[in-house]
């Protein structure tokens, strides 16, 4: 990825209302973000995902960087009925920063 992974830490403020990330995060409005990326979607350790989610995991959605832009750019668009309220980040630096900012927790 060519995203910076410190001002994605400023980003992902936008994301700390529903997720946590890092030491001890928890399961919140949404699941936690430890791990994701290289994850099958909707396979977070005790979480409640939408059927929607799940069904795009069971159809082979794995997050990566392409799957996370496209995600994170329009969410309702990228998975219908996906239940993350949040309308998506419209500058593509916002999107390469926060997932480099995820990736720091993916290894
Ligand atoms: C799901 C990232 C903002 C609520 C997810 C997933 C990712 C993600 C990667 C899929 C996780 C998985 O499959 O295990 C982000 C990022 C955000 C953001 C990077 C900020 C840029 C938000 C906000 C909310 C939210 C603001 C609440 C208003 C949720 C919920 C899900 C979810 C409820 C589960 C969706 C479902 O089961 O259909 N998010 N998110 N997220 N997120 Fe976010």
């Amino acid at each position: 990825a060519d995203g910076d992974a410190e001002k994605g830490e400023k980003v992902f403020k936008k994301c700390r209302a529903c997720h946590e990330i890092g030491e001890g995060a928890k399961n919140k409005v949404g699941p936690e973000l430890n791990g994701v990326i290289g994850r099958t979607a909707g396979t977070g350790a005790d979480f409640k995902y939408s059927d929607a989610m799940v069904e795009a995991g069971a159809g082979g959605l794995v997050w990566n960087d392409d799957t996370l832009e496209e995600y994170l750019s329009k969410p309702r668009d990228f998975i219908p009925k996906n239940k993350m309220a949040f309308a998506g980040l419209k500058k593509e630096d916002e999107i390469e920063d926060v997932i480099a900012y995820l990736e720091q927790y993916s290894q």
